[in-house]
């Protein structure tokens, strides 16, 4: 019989991503934690012992990974613990996130290292984190730290996760800690977090030349409402501001934010490959009373998504425009850093995989030269401001914080099935998502009879 497989590239890098702050656990030293005592997150909830990875559990978690075909993993290093107090580094956490690096390379396991994740030590947010031009140096400071000791097993570094939404979350929405709303403040952190991510980036070539180093940037994907003509030019302010402005300046050392220029050369040419994280489409809709919200509105699904209110529409297909645009204005390498959607009863996120890996596939076709996929994540963590919403699972696998126990969901086969097959294949499809089958891939459904996955 004639079936199809969308195979991807040999070498191909599959796995989940995470973040230090959201799986570790009993992070008591950051700006989150601080955030949280001051009852800032859903409910007035605490990370607590999250997916106690600093309690050792990570080893169950990268087993799961590993008997599920990832030959990768993205997680990130928390600078609190390496660096509790200024200047005084602290050799056995150091010593964790080497044996956590060793634990994947037992496993065939690629680690792929965030320095970056969010999360600040005390004493640097005390210190106006990065609005003070000190936390460059500082941060390359820790950076040097770390890769010193961790450069033997580790070959891929990603310096600085999502500066865009650290930058606007924290310092324009307020939603992020310190919770701030201020322009001013957003465009500095942002320029810091460029001349950081410069610094680190030759930091980590000077002492690894072999390494491989980028920074993972946050895209989104916008849709002008009516009328059409007012808002195609919000759209453009948008995406020039949030998606274009970090990604340009990596290239040609120019910051270019709205009415502010800065010149960074330092930064030109600073990242020899590029991540993609990408989550949601939005509605453009320009409107006078709602500057703070930068004309973004969540969109009503036609063909997209619908998730949780707060949120904007998944729209897996964003994939290759993100990819197309990443890849003709930078022609580096991509990694997709970050892809996935909240959903505690896993009932799109098969439908998600399929037509996102559909879309990463025809990008790879294209010759955009993507490198490997993380999802996003592992298991259930604490999502920032949301806690542990319910609404807001967006694991292969849950995870219970009080418990600790993890609990399987079909994508988690479903995905394993496609990392250890390095392909999607129509078989796959009809038996993970048969409603979908034929409108996704026509002809499919009409092929071999349709098998329901066995229920974990
Ligand atoms: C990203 C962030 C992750 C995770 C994810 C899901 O912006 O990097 O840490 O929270 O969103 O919302």
């Amino acid at each position: 019989m004639v079936d199809f497989s969308l195979g991807f590239p040999a070498g191909f890098l599959w796995g989940a991503a995470t973040a230090a702050h959201q799986v570790e656990g009993n992070n008591t030293n950051n700006n989150w934690h601080a955030w949280e005592e001051a009852g800032r997150v859903f409910r007035q909830q605490r990370s607590g012992l999250a997916c106690d990875w600093w309690g050792g559990r990570y080893v169950e978690d990268f087993d799961r990974a590993a008997a599920l075909g990832h030959n990768a993993h993205r997680f990130s290093i928390e600078w609190s613990r390496i660096e509790p107090e200024r200047a005084r580094f602290d050799g056995a956490a150091m010593d964790h996130y080497v044996r956590m690096v060793a634990a994947l390379r037992e496993r065939g396991m690629e680690p792929l290292i965030t320095l970056h994740h969010f999360s600040n030590p005390l004493w640097i947010e005390n210190d106006g984190g990065w609005t003070n031009p000190e936390t460059i140096r500082r941060f390359e400071r820790f950076v040097r730290t770390v890769v010193e000791e961790l450069a033997p097993g580790v070959r891929l570094w990603c310096t600085i996760n999502e500066p865009m939404i650290y930058a606007t979350q924290g310092y324009l929405f307020g939603h992020f800690p310190p919770g701030r709303r201020s322009l001013r403040e957003t465009f500095t952190v942002a320029e810091n977090l460029l001349r950081a991510h410069a610094r680190a980036y030759n930091a980590i070539k000077e002492i690894d030349p072999a390494a491989q180093v980028g920074l993972a940037k946050h895209q989104i994907s916008l849709k002008p409402g009516f009328p059409a003509l007012v808002n195609r030019r919000a759209r453009r302010i948008v995406w020039d501001f949030f998606n274009a402005a970090f990604v340009d300046a990596l290239q040609t050392g120019t910051l270019a934010l709205p009415r502010r220029t800065v010149e960074v050369p330092e930064a030109a040419g600073t990242f020899d490959w590029i991540g993609l994280n990408y989550y949601y489409r939005f509605l453009i809709r320009f409107h006078l009373l709602y500057p703070q919200r930068l004309f973004l509105h969540q969109s009503r699904p036609r063909d997209g998504i619908q998730g949780p209110e707060s949120v904007g529409e998944i729209w897996p297909e964003g994939l290759f425009e993100h990819i197309k645009w990443l890849g003709d204005r930078t022609g580096k390498p991509i990694y997709i850093t970050e892809s996935g959607l909240p959903d505690p009863d896993d009932a799109i996120r098969p439908l998600f995989l399929v037509r996102a890996l559909r879309s990463v596939w025809q990008a790879i076709n294209f010759n955009y030269p993507v490198k490997g996929y993380f999802f996003w994540t592992l298991v259930d963590n604490f999502e920032w401001s949301e806690g542990y919403d319910p609404r807001f699972r967006f694991g292969l696998f849950g995870c219970d914080p009080e418990t600790q126990a993890r609990t399987r969901r079909p994508s988690a086969d479903l995905y394993g099935e496609i990392c250890a097959a390095n392909a999607l294949t129509a078989d796959m499809v009809r038996r993970y998502v048969p409603d979908h089958a034929g409108e996704l891939f026509p002809g499919v459904d009409v092929l071999p009879e349709v098998t329901l996955p066995p229920r974990a």
